[in-house]
């Protein structure tokens, strides 16, 4: 491939700074295979620094998104995201209240949509698109991801009041399917955050790969 042709790298290496372990516990995160440290090191923080995030960094979280894989293509999900403290507010009431009182924090709220239904044939209605919120989610890893990549933080939420969150971003859910509310910013100090969640502020582990990985089929062919 000749220069001019080749395609741009990834702007920035990877994070390596040591991960927060959990109080008294052992390192929480290790790996069972080689995989790429971005893997282990990206985590969910509650506990958001204010500091705005620059326009060019928020625009590459939402271009890494646009990457995303999907059904035929489809690109069912649409992002909306609030950054100005008018557009905050709104976005914050859509939020479950346990949820609202950590991410109120950050500097911007998203929230992901995913359009249910795909146009029908010539002469009918539109049809249901039955994998809208499992592209949804790979639009959301590869966000998390970029993000990560570029030293900020995302936290997902699904904890939301559906209702006002249709209601406060004016969509019908005859189009969409809100899938999460999506917090973004540089992660903060633990402290900020209220007595629990302080407590619960570091990196999850996972079940063990045999938990969820298994050689060829689970039990013998099943009937019908
Ligand atoms: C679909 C989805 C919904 C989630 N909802 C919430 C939520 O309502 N509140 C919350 O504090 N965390 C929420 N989380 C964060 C998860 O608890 C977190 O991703 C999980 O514990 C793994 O931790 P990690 O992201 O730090 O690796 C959600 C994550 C996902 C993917």
């Amino acid at each position: 491939m000749s220069g001019s042709d080749a395609l741009p790298q990834p702007s920035g290496p990877v994070p390596r700074s040591p991960l927060p372990a959990p109080e008294g516990g052992a390192p929480s995160r290790r790996a069972e295979a080689e995989v790429h440290p971005a893997f282990l090191s990206r985590w969910s923080p509650r506990s958001f620094a204010p500091d705005p995030i620059s326009p060019e960094d928020l625009r590459s979280l939402f271009e890494a998104a646009r990457w995303a894989p999907s059904s035929n293509n489809t690109q069912p999900w649409l992002f909306l995201y609030a950054q100005g403290p008018e557009d905050r507010a709104r976005f914050l009431e859509g939020l479950h209240p346990r949820n609202r009182a950590w991410a109120s924090r950050a500097p911007v709220l998203a929230y992901l949509l995913a359009r249910t239904h795909l146009p029908g044939p010539p002469g009918s209605g539109p049809v249901p698109n039955p994998f809208a919120r499992f592209d949804a989610g790979a639009a959301w890893m590869a966000l998390a991801l970029q993000a990560h990549f570029l030293g900020l933080s995302t936290h997902a939420i699904g904890g939301l009041r559906r209702p006002e969150v249709y209601s406060v971003l004016g969509v019908s859910p005859q189009d969409y399917d809100v899938i999460v509310g999506i917090a973004i910013g540089r992660s903060g100090e633990p402290t900020a955050l209220p007595g629990e969640l302080a407590a619960r502020e570091h990196p999850s582990a996972r079940k063990p790969l045999s938990a969820i990985l298994h050689e060829g089929a689970l039990g013998p062919p099943r009937a019908g």
